[in-house]
Formats: structure tokens, sequence, C-alpha cells
């Protein structure tokens, strides 16, 4: 039976490279991107590698959530429409900003590194339960490391800092995957998380050659911090793809949920402020709050 995927920013960086790799897994793919021209481009690089089902591009700005909620229904009609499981939701977007910016008039970095996949994750339940045995994979990243772990607001105290936002917001996301893996147990939805570790992409050469990311206490390492930065983002997308494509994939993985994929493409104990309950529960009130799943 024909099984889909969706990789959301998938027209270019890790996510073109991930997209073509479910498609040689044989799955039938759709990438989802802004541009309708790296749209066609990224279909016809797929296409190209003579897949078992011809690729698909869904045009969605994922920094705007009624976009969301139009894609999410957008999926989900073509997948009833055709009586086509949806067997794969890779929620890959991301996004750092070195300047502080709004959509919407929440923080842009939470809403496209955390919001936004966490609404169309919630909206494409009833799909992916449909699909089962069906999975999730949200793309993490290190930078989690250096996030502030308070989450009763949107921001939280202090100036901006775009690297330091951005793990934030990757680290919400990652304490609402390990939680959604817990809400899901049982129904046949795997829900993982997957660590690229890092590659030369548009994010990165765009952001991280800018000391005004991180923070002042870290501006005086700078030539350190730029240094690590490069070495840790000088690989292929093709090599940072991999821990989603294990994650979508793996046999190995069948029956298990809750695994976060380190970039070495094995389970990796996940970080430990995404486990605590206590985070979980202020990323699902900040959630609901910011991105109720009807618009208002
Ligand atoms: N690169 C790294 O070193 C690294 C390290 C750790 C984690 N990550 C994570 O890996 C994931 C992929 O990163 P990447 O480096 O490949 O990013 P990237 O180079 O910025 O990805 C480019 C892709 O993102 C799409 N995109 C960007 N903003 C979008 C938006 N608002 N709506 C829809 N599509 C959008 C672009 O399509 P259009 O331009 O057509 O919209 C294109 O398909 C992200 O979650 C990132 O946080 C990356």
């Amino acid at each position: 039976m024909k099984r889909t995927a969706v990789v959301t920013a998938g027209t270019g960086g890790i996510g073109l490279e991930t997209a073509l790799g479910l498609a040689s897994a044989g799955f039938a793919v759709t990438v989802v991107g802004r541009n309708a021209d790296r749209g066609a481009r990224a279909v016809d690089r797929v296409n190209a590698t003579r897949p078992a089902h011809p690729g698909r591009f869904r045009s969605a700005d994922l920094a705007s959530l009624d976009d969301v909620r139009l894609l999410a229904d957008r999926i989900a009609s073509d997948h009833a429409a055709a009586g086509e499981p949806l067997a794969v939701l890779v929620n890959n977007v991301g996004a750092m900003f070195a300047d502080r910016q709004d959509r919407d008039g929440v923080e842009a970095s939470f809403v496209v590194n955390h919001l936004s996949p966490y609404l169309l994750t919630e909206l494409l339940l009833p799909t992916l339960t449909t699909g089962a045995p069906s999975r999730i994979v949200n793309v993490t990243s290190g930078a989690i490391g250096v996030a502030k772990r308070v989450f009763d607001a949107v921001e939280p105290p202090g100036g901006y800092y775009g690297f330091h936002w951005y793990g934030r917001a990757k680290l919400a996301n990652l304490a609402y995957t390990l939680d959604l893996a817990s809400r899901l147990d049982g129904t046949g939805v795997s829900v993982f998380a997957a660590d690229p570790g890092g590659a030369a992409t548009d994010m990165t050469s765009g952001t991280l050659t800018d000391p005004k990311i991180v923070s002042p206490a870290l501006r005086l390492l700078w030539p350190l911090v730029r240094r690590k930065f490069e070495r840790s983002t000088s690989g292929p997308a093709s090599v940072a793809a991999r821990p989603s494509i294990v994650a979508a994939t793996d046999p190995a993985l069948t029956g298990r949920t809750g695994a976060v994929i380190g970039a070495q493409t094995r389970p990796v104990a996940p970080f430990r402020a995404a486990t605590d309950p206590r985070i979980a529960e202020a990323v699902r009130l900040l959630s609901e709050r910011h991105a109720p799943l009807a618009a208002t």
C-alpha cells in the first residue's frame, strides 16, 4: 500500500535531504515550503531518483499559524479523499533570528520552532492515528543546552539573543515531543525527536556569524564560540538528515516511542530539562494559549 510522508521545510537544507531519504525508502513524499520555485526544484530532485511514488509540493509559510491550519486541513483532506495513510510527519522547520521579530504578536523563534510544529501535529493527529502505525519526528537541536528554562511566558526575561531564544523554543518542542509520546502510547503513533548535529545550510550560514545572537557573557568569548559554530556546522545536510530518516523508517524502532535519535543515528538520553513534567505542563499551557487549534 502507498504510504505517505510529509516533510516541513522540505525544499532545501536538511529537510530536502530527509525527503530524498524517505522517497528512496518507498514513501510518497510531500515537501512543504514557502517558495513555489524551490518547491518545484525539490520535487524534480525527488523525482530524478525514480522513486516508487512521485514527490509533491505544498506551499505554506510555517511562521504563520493561519497557514499551518490551512496546510493541516489540506493534508487531512488529501489523505481522506485518497484513502492513503499518513505514515510519517517530519516537523523539520526551524529558524533562528539575529534580531527580535514577532508573528501576530508572538516572538518569531517560538512560533517557528515550537508553536508551528505543535499546531501541525495536533491538527494531524486524527489523520496520523488513522494511518497507524505512523511516526512523528520532531527535529531538535544541541542549542537546547543554552536555553533559559523558564516557561511562564513565551519570552524569558532579559535581552534578546537569537541563539538562546532558538534553543529555548527547541527545548519547549522537545518537552512537548516527549510528553506527546506518553500521551499517544498505545495508539500506534510513535513520536521521536531527531538531532541533526549540524550542517552548512541557509539557516547556519545566515545567522551563526553574528556575535549578537549570543549572550554578553558568551560574546566575550566570540572567537572561540564562532570557531565552535563553524566546526559543528561544516558538514553536509545529507549527513545531518540521517537521524530524521532513521527515526522515520528504522524497523528497529518499531513499537518504540519517545526516543531521541542523536546525530550518530542512535538513541541518546534526552536532555534532562525536557523530561521535567513542570516544563512540559508550562509548555502545554503556552501552546494552547498561543496556538489554538481553531483560529480565534
Ligand atoms: N543546520 C544545522 O546545523 C542545524 C543544527 C541543529 C538543528 N537544525 C534544525 O534542522 C532543521 C532544518 O534546518 P536547516 O539548517 O536545514 O534549515 P534551513 O537551511 O533554513 O532550511 C531551509 C528550508 O526551510 C524552509 N523554510 C524556512 N522557513 C520556512 C517557513 N517559515 N515556512 C516554510 N518553510 C520554511 C525553506 O523553504 P522556503 O525558503 O521555500 O520557504 C527550505 O525548504 C531545523 O529545525 C533546524 O532548527 C539544524
